[in-house]
């Protein structure tokens, strides 16, 4: 059964989760934007002005062991028990890391998580994967702990700003490429220069339905929930190399790149079709432009996609498609291949 909601009335939502739950103390999480521009909203609740708050540094790169220090410190010193509840307000950053405070916390305490970014929404906040980056790689360490609700008000993404409505509309990109071919023409219909929130809305819904019925079937991804990877075995290579190479790039730009790749590599290995993925890499290229990964970074990227942590032994693991909807997943690739993938990226 779901227990994400999308709603325009998220304080009533709010009040009626956490009203006939015992819950001793509430405390909040937010990052240093949420806390400005989000947390206000939530304090007509009382139950939430009253709570206590935590706030950690915004950004991926502060999703590490010092803010997951700071929370536990927070919790420990504030008298949070294994009654307490942590409500995490803000996008994919904030509700990983604090799903996986709250998960090792006196071994789990429950959470809830207040999507606020599209990013999030469509991904992080459902589906029960939390987790904090390690020695520069994503998501490193973690666990598998769902949210006890997942709350997303739609209103909170007018004031993100395009290149952020751009990053987390390319997991429903990838949400599309393993549905159907009616999921992905819809997608492709969508105008990312001006946003109409309605049909975003109804996009988000249908994505929401999508994860969880694969999250459902797989919770701890031994199999089909593999299929939620598409794109993202390049992307978190091309996403931890611009954190040490100084220019970071968003994460679903990493992603919609990742996919192209992906694309391109289910094309030359399983017959993927080629008019699906030269849309797929006209849209990519108009919204989110392209990363053109010279030679010297080849070596850099293939070592970080040998650390995914989806691999198994010691091949790098990806999901391809032999189609759209036709999902393959535990593929492999040689150097050449993926190099290959870069390539056609770039052209
Ligand atoms: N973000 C991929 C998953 O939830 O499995």
């Amino acid at each position: 059964m779901s227990n994400t909601t999308v709603t325009n009335d998220i304080i009533t939502q709010l009040e009626q989760i956490t009203a006939p739950w015992g819950c001793d103390e509430i405390f909040v999480l937010t990052d240093t934007h949420t806390k400005e521009i989000c947390l206000p909203k939530l304090h007509k609740l009382d139950k939430i002005k009253n709570s206590h708050h935590i706030t950690i540094p915004a950004g991926d790169a502060n999703k590490g062991i010092k803010s997951l220090k700071t929370i536990w410190q927070y919790l420990s010193e504030n008298g949070a028990t294994r009654k307490s509840v942590l409500i995490n307000v803000g996008g994919g950053m904030i509700t990983d890391i604090g799903g996986f405070a709250a998960a090792t916390f006196k071994r789990g305490i429950e959470h809830i998580n207040i999507s606020t970014t599209l990013l999030g929404a469509v991904d992080a906040a459902t589906g029960g994967k939390t987790g904090i980056n390690f020695l520069g790689l994503k998501n490193e360490i973690g666990a598998f702990a769902p949210a006890k609700a997942v709350l997303i008000d739609i209103n909170f993404f007018r004031t993100l700003d395009s290149k952020n409505i751009r990053s987390g509309f390319a997991e429903m990109i990838k949400h599309a490429l393993i549905s159907s071919k009616k999921d992905w023409n819809e997608t492709l219909q969508f105008n990312l220069e001006e946003i109409d929130f309605v049909e975003l809305e109804r996009l988000l819904i249908r994505n929401i339905e999508i994860k969880e019925a694969i999250v459902e079937a797989d919770p701890r991804e031994t199999g089909v929930r593999k299929s939620l990877n598409l794109g993202h075995t390049f992307a978190h290579a091309m996403e931890s190399w611009s954190y040490t190479s100084g220019s970071p790039v968003l994460h679903g730009y990493a992603v919609a790149w990742g996919l192209v790749c992906e694309a391109y590599l289910s094309f030359i290995k399983l017959g993927f079709p080629k008019d699906e993925l030269l849309k797929l890499k006209y849209f990519v290229r108009e919204n989110y432009g392209t990363y053109d990964c010279g030679c010297n970074d080849h070596d850099k990227l293939l070592k970080l996609m040998k650390h995914d942590k989806k691999n198994e032994s010691k091949e790098i693991n990806f999901t391809l498609l032999s189609d759209v909807g036709e999902i393959a997943i535990n593929q492999t690739a040689k150097k050449e291949e993926i190099i290959e993938c870069f390539d056609f990226l770039a052209s």
